[in-house]
């Protein structure tokens, strides 16, 4: 065991310990446990063993495990990890503690997460990039729930190596019975889950035993300690023997004469003369340099930041992927995905995201959630939302096609984070199973009547005047006026209300926030449809969502959405209650009403804000069709004065 580095370290010693360390390798590593299981004693086991810890904070847990500890006189090493605490990653509430420690073979990085029941999201961040897992079990206890649980996420993120410490055996008695017990039982439950290597170690972390030196407590147990183990475990995944895959990062053209394609290999080798394609475009060409800060490679591979350049000059931007023309990745805008739900909003079917795939952000729904699972009992449910920390299986469709590997055979092109569109905070994690084809055979129809050809005969402009705002608000008393007006200037009009789509194409929705979103989605489908014939269309939907109104803006054309907020208070439309329903919702009689137990989120940038506390609805539909003459929708009929 090595080097004591402590504060008194000279820059010149640090640099050269440092660069003593640089040619082992590396491997990182996360620990998975229940809060008792002794986790942080067992890591502050690995620390104090190996000796990386600084003196005085040494001095400091000696001190203070004689205040607070629970083991005698015995330093506690928990009070050693549990004061790291502090260091923990900074920003969204993810709370993981990263550690490092070495010893003469080896490197090692550990991903510390809490173990409370809530926390798959915290295990899903420090398994990401790990290429193995301790799980802890407390000998007494034997396998919990939250070891299941676990150990399907570990396997679930893909990682292949498998450590399963059985601790405190001290506890019971050093029993080889009690520890195979155990093996038995975990191997049995896990047998599905892919695992390369699965080590069980009994050990004591409390007193040591078979975490840095064999243990004579245990004459019985013939494998290696944990260190022993950790240092020798062959956990590379040849990333290089796989297909060349790189992910464009930025393209690189500081002058006319250069044009690079700057980004890191995700796996596989690359040199110049090898034959590439763009996955999206399938356009091809050679590689003619590979490039980096130190000059031209013969050859690069994966994990090297590298820019390429080509003999021939193609359209490639960021996103794309390079590859062998003969061994390309999926491209497709629909995709089926394990997906880790991280937010405390549910995810919505229907709702629109932003996906990152590799380096391309595009913008993403759930069309279906096909099943949950029950990460305790891995069994399959049917599911509207996901909620925090949920897994599920759930189709994807993306609004262009993205290019990717199954996460089953490429991790790098594979994985996905699902990013909130106002916020830009990551809401979940994805690994992609296969695409989906379903559509594959239908093509976009190019008709010879168009848009403008069917416009043009109606001699207008067509628009969707949408209409959003609290239920009483006076949205389609409005919009009736607003349609009558229109038709008497002799335009081509179709007005959608809520009460009345919800009789007919609607009908098997109800008030949730999942069905609210499929509500808006369709409607919004069929508005673009109306457009697209030629009409001006009315919407007029309580759409309480921005993130639908959102998603209704983006189908249309830029200025063909004008978003009318009837911005009638609560207070105001509630006193009016037309059809006595917010009494009924404020009895408790009606759930999710909007206003009431339904949130309802104002337009920040609608074109038009109106309110009928303070104006009449006649008056108010005259500003509407004052403001589509202003802008150009309607031209000046001589017969209407306004
Ligand atoms: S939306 O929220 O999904 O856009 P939509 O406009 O279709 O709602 O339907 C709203 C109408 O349904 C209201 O005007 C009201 O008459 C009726 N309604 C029935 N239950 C509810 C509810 N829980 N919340 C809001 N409106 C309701």
């Amino acid at each position: 065991m090595n080097a004591i580095v402590n504060q008194k370290l000279d820059t010149q010693a640090l640099i050269d310990y440092l660069a003593g360390h640089e040619k082992k390798s590396l491997l990182r590593f996360l620990t998975c446990g229940s809060v008792d299981d002794g986790k942080s004693t067992l890591i502050g086991r690995l620390l104090y063993d190996t000796k990386l810890i600084f003196e005085d904070q040494l001095a400091g847990i000696e001190r203070d495990s004689k205040k607070f500890g629970t083991t005698g006189e015995d330093i506690d090493l928990a009070l050693l990890v549990d004061g790291l605490q502090a260091e923990r990653e900074q920003g969204i509430t993810i709370d993981v503690a990263y550690r490092f420690f070495t010893t003469d073979k080896r490197k090692f990085i550990v991903a510390d997460t809490p173990g409370h029941e809530q926390y798959t999201r915290n295990m899903a961040t420090g398994a990401s990039n790990s290429d193995l897992a301790v799980i802890l079990i407390d000998a007494r206890k034997g396998i919990l729930t939250q070891t299941r649980r676990h150990s399907f996420i570990v396997s679930l993120l893909g990682i292949r190596h498998v450590v399963l410490a059985v601790n405190k055996i001290d506890l019971m008695d050093y029993s080889e019975a009690v520890f195979e017990q155990i093996v038995a039982e975990y191997r049995e439950f896990s047998a599905g889950f892919g695992f390369e290597t699965l080590q069980a170690i009994p050990l004591s972390a409390r007193y040591g035993d078979n975490v840095l030196g064999h243990s004579d407590k245990m004459p019985w147990y013939k494998g290696p300690t944990l260190v022993e183990h950790l240092e020798t475990v062959d956990v590379s995944r040849d990333l290089t023997a796989q297909p060349f895959r790189f992910p464009v990062q930025w393209v690189n053209r500081p002058d006319l004469n250069f044009r690079g394609f700057s980004g890191t290999i995700a796996s596989g080798l690359v040199k110049p003369g090898d034959a590439v394609a763009v996955a999206k475009s399938g356009k091809t060409s050679r590689i003619r340099t590979v490039t980096t800060y130190d000059g031209d490679l013969a050859q690069a591979q994966a994990g090297q930041a590298v820019t390429l350049t080509l003999e021939d000059e193609i359209d490639i931007s960021r996103g794309d992927i390079l590859s062998p023309p003969d061994s390309r990745p999926e491209v497709s805008d629909q995709f089926q995905a394990h997906l880790i739900w991280m937010s405390e909003e549910p995810l919505l079917p229907g709702r629109p995201y932003l996906i990152k795939v590799g380096n391309k952000t595009v913008s993403a729904t759930a069309t279906e959630i096909k099943h949950k699972i029950d990460v305790n009992s891995f069994a399959e449910l049917a599911a509207k939302t996901l909620a925090l920390n949920e897994v599920a299986v759930v189709n994807l469709v993306t609004q262009e096609p993205v290019a990717f590997d199954p996460y089953a055979a490429n991790h790098e092109t594979g994985a996905f984070i699902v990013i909130d569109r106002v916020s830009n905070l990551t809401l979940g994690a994805g690994m992609i199973d296969h695409s989906l084809r379903r559509a594959s055979n239908i093509h976009w129809q190019a008709l010879d009547v168009s848009k403008a050809t069917r416009a043009s005969a109606k001699h207008q402009r067509p628009a969707v005047l949408w209409f959003t705002g609290l239920s009483g608000a006076g949205k389609s008393t409005i919009a009736n006026l607003v349609e009558k007006r229109l038709l008497s200037l002799g335009h081509h009009t179709y007005l959608l209300d809520g009460d009345n789509v919800r009789h007919g194409l609607n009908k098997d929705l109800g008030f949730t926030a999942g069905d609210r979103v499929e509500n808006i989605r369709r409607v919004a489908e069929v508005a673009k449809l109306m457009t697209d014939a030629g009409l001006i269309t009315l919407v007029s939907f309580i759409s309480p969502f921005r993130a639908e109104r959102q998603l209704a803006r983006d189908l249309l054309e830029t200025g063909e959405f004008i978003e009318i907020h009837v911005a009638t208070p609560l207070a105001v439309a509630e006193q009016r209650d037309v059809k006595g329903l917010y009494a009924k919702a404020r009895a408790g009689e009606i759930k999710n009403f909007t206003g009431i137990d339904s949130p309802y989120e104002a337009p920040e940038h609608a074109e038009i804000v109106v309110d009928t506390s303070d104006a009449t609805a006649d008056a108010v539909a005259e500003e509407i069709v004052r403001y589509m003459f202003d802008h150009g929708y309607l031209t000046a009929a001589p017969e209407y004065e306004i």
